[in-house]
């Protein structure tokens, strides 16, 4: 299951993604929002996280006007690894080398074509472990420890 959510500067395209998703038969759930009336990324960003570290959903797409706002919303909450993207390459080493389990996306930087190859790549790219998983092990310990 994937959980999605976008502000209003990120619906449209949140909404190209669900189409391509539903045609390949890729289950979702919708974290709103649900139209284009001005709203806050944190109150969307939080509910969809919370379903990725609570096992509901194995990965999140994001959305907002830039992919920037969401992601820092994001990477507040502990177990998430949320990666801003509008390269192929980057959202594909994110996935091997950061075990990122939300992808974010700017509604107002990539279009619904190139937005549907990132995130193909993202869902269906594993992460690599080795010597990544001692980086991500690392990041994990600045959530429990705090960074100071
Ligand atoms: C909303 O206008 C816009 O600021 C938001 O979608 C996002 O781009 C913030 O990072």
């Amino acid at each position: 299951m994937i959980a999605l959510a976008a502000d209003h500067g990120g619906f449209q395209l949140k909404e190209a993604v669900k189409a391509w998703l539903e045609e390949q038969k890729i289950p979702y759930e919708d974290f709103g929002t649900h139209s284009e009336a001005s709203c806050d990324y944190p109150d969307m960003a939080l509910p969809a996280c919370r379903a990725v570290v609570e096992g509901r959903c194995e990965k999140a797409l994001l959305f907002c006007g830039t992919g920037v706002g969401i992601s820092m919303a994001a990477n507040k909450v502990h177990g998430i690894r949320a990666a801003c993207c509008s390269d192929h390459f980057s959202a594909k080493y994110t996935r091997l080398h950061n075990d990122a389990n939300a992808l974010c996306l700017g509604g107002r930087v990539v279009g619904p074509g190139l937005a549907v190859e990132l995130v193909d790549v993202f869902l269906h790219t594993a992460f690599e472990g080795g010597r990544h998983q001692r980086r991500v092990d690392k990041l994990s310990a600045i959530e429990r420890e705090g960074s100071r």
